[in-house]
Order: structure tokens, then sequence, then C-alpha cells
């Protein structure tokens, strides 16, 4: 069990986003999700995302992985890092489940690492929160204010930064927690060979943001209206400020249109940044093969990592799953709220809710596709 103690109401208003935060055993009897002999057996696989960061005299070299063997890289100074373990590890799914007093959309994964001793991945500024969680072994931490920051060695394009003043210098034991808001420079230096953990959660840029709608825009011929005026400026060269405002105002109507962005945010933000460990089974399973999996007492499981999102004051009943929209027009927004809060769904509940032909095709189609699977859900 991963119970975290910690003032969740307090830590949402006074440091989410805000301000980093040390919680001294944040878990007690901490275990560790993963053992680094796994860890380092995920890091032979091709899908899954690893690096190995090697500390040298003020340098750091990134190898990718994947990894065949660890020999050449000694006793000190590197370590190994595995991304969205959550998806390959479906043992480490209660250790993520702690963390969901946070939207499942705002997860990104969670990282694993195995750190020699003076191993690190040197200074850096992340563009995400990220909780940093020590499991065997004792890593010191720094982290500074969230003041810009110079590159390092003044290299633009340098994923480090230079040295900063700390305004965090902590020692993290297995059980302790870093919270670590966007823009704060940190930096983990390995003191024991040690495993730790981050947990990290993104949204998305405006960026990402504009590109998605507009990409939504042309492929449904959307978003035609043109600017009209009341008045004319005086001068014929000139784009007054009235006409700048009207033309901009055309953006903000179009963004504030729900159906022009409520599709786009639900298939955006249940997508994953990472490869997802799809387990499709050699034949399709059919409505009877569910309910006979029922009656035995199996239940349904997402594959790690899955996201199922629903919308609030949504214009239609729908899911979003993994980047797709899955209309159930004849479902109760209680049972959306059930499909999506959930992870893992009894047999007595999943039987229950595949009395509604709608969610039963849509618990059987995403069986078939591999992103559910039939599992004593008991235990
Ligand atoms: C690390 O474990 O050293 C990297 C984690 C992070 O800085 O986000
Ligand atoms: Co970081």
């Amino acid at each position: 069990m991963y119970t975290l103690n910690l003032d969740i109401a307090q830590f949402l208003s006074e440091y989410w986003q805000k301000k980093p935060l040390l919680i001294k055993n944040a878990f007690p009897q901490f275990e560790d999700p993963i053992s680094a002999d796994e860890l380092a057996g995920l890091a032979c696989e091709e899908e899954i995302s690893s690096r190995i960061v090697v500390t040298k005299d003020d340098n750091w070299e990134v190898v990718q992985g994947p990894f065949e063997d660890y020999d050449n890289y000694g006793e000190t100074h590197w370590q190994l890092l595995v991304q969205a373990v959550n998806h390959w590890y479906p043992d480490s799914q209660p250790f993520v489940d702690a963390f969901r007093f946070l939207p499942d959309w705002r997860f990104d994964d969670l990282m694993a690492s195995f750190a020699t001793p003076s191993g690190g991945v040197g200074p850096h500024v992340d563009n995400y929160d990220v909780f940093i969680i020590q499991g065997e072994g004792e890593r010191r931490w720094t982290v500074g204010d969230n003041t810009p920051q110079q590159r390092r060695g003044g290299n633009p394009n340098s994923p480090l930064v230079e040295d900063f003043t700390s305004i965090i210098d902590v020692v993290l034991e297995k059980g302790d927690m870093l919270y670590i808001p966007p823009g704060f420079p940190h930096c983990g230096e390995t003191l024991t060979i040690a495993m730790s953990y981050s947990i990290g959660f993104r949204a998305p840029s405006q960026q990402e943001l504009v590109s998605e709608v507009a990409d939504y825009l042309l492929d449904k011929n959307l978003g035609q209206q043109r600017f009209t005026s009341i008045s004319e400026p005086d001068a014929p060269g000139v784009i007054s400020q009235e006409h700048q405002l009207g033309l901009m105002d055309l953006l903000t109507q179009l963004s504030q249109d729900p159906n022009n962005y409520q599709i786009v945010l639900g298939k955006l933000l249940s997508q994953n940044r990472f490869e997802l460990d799809i387990c499709e089974g050699e034949e399709a399973y059919t409505e009877a093969d569910l309910q006979d999996a029922f009656d035995q007492g199996a239940g349904i499981n997402r594959i790690g990592g899955l996201k199922v999102l629903r919308l609030e004051n949504d214009t239609n009943s729908r899911l979003f799953i993994n980047g797709e929209v899955y209309e159930l027009p004849n479902t109760p927004e209680e049972v959306l709220a059930i499909l999506s809060d959930n992870v893992s769904l009894s047999s007595d509940i999943a039987s229950t809710l595949c009395q509604n032909d709608e969610v039963q095709s849509l618990l059987l189609t995403l069986i078939n596709q591999g992103l559910c699977y039939l599992a004593d859900t008991e235990a």
C-alpha cells in the first residue's frame, strides 16, 4: 500500500504549481515498486524509453537505450533512467494511484532510476511538475529559486543550466519526497546506490493548443466567419486598434465555443507521450466470452497509463480514450464517471455495467483493442 503522508488540501493551496516542498517520510514504510534488476530488464526492451547518464568532470554524457549490459559503466558516476515504467510494469500502478488526487489528464508518467554514487543527470529545469520519491539508498538534492537560469557554458541548446544558489539542500532517504514545480532548477547527486522515482505532470502549451484547434477547424471546415467593422480609421495606411481587437476577437469567439474545443481537448489530453503496452489477444472476445469471464470472477483492468477521460459539461455523452472519442449517447453520467475514474472494475461492477449494451460494446472493444484486459481484480 502506498499511502501518501501529506495534507493534500494544504499542498494544493500553498505549493502545487507555486513552490517546491520537501516531505520527509512522505511514504512511511516505503517499498520500492520495482527492483533494480527488473528496471535493468525493462531498459533492454526496444519499445521502452531509457537512457544512461554518465557524469564526467563537470560534464554529462547521455547514452540512449536499449541496453544489453551495464558492465562498461563501472561502480560509480552513472544513472539509468527508464520512462513510463507504469506502462510496462503493472505492479507499479498502486504507487501511481497515490497521486490521483491530481487529475489523470495532467499525469505524464512514472520514471524510475537506478543511480550509482556520484551519478545524476546534472542541474536542469523542467517544464513540468515533478514529485521525486526516494527508494533504496540516498541522494542529495538541491533546488534553486525560479529565476531565469543561464544555460550551461552559454550553450542555448544545453539541457543543463549553470550551478545555482539553493533554497533547498537535502539528503533524501527512503520514503522521502520532493515536489518541484516547473521552472525551479534542481540537481540530484547520488550518495549511495539508489533507486528513485519521478512522477511527472504536464500541461499543453499555447502552441500545442492553437495547433490542435487549428487542425480540427481545418478538418471540419469550421471557423469561416470573417471580420466586419463598425467604423473605419482616418488614415488609409493604418490598421486601427479597433480593427486589431475586432480581428483577434474572432479567435476569442472561436475558442469560447465548446463545439470547437471540447473534442480537441478530450482527444489531446487522453493521449500518452510514451508508447503503451497494448495487449491484443489472438482471438476477439465475444459478448458471451465476457459474461463467462465475469461469472468466473474476472474483472476488467486498464493497461498501464491508459487515459479514460470525460469532460465536465460536455456537449455530448462520450468518453475520450487514448486520443479517440467514444460516443455513448445512452449512458448516464454516473456510468461515464465510473468508467473514467476507475482503472480497474470488479467482476460485479463490470457485469452490472454491461447490462447497458453500449457500455458492454465499449468494454468489449477496449479488450479486443488490447487497451483493457480481463483479470482477477479482487486481489
Ligand atoms: C533524477 O532522478 O535524477 C531526475 C529526476 C528529475 O530531475 O526530474
Ligand atoms: Co528534473
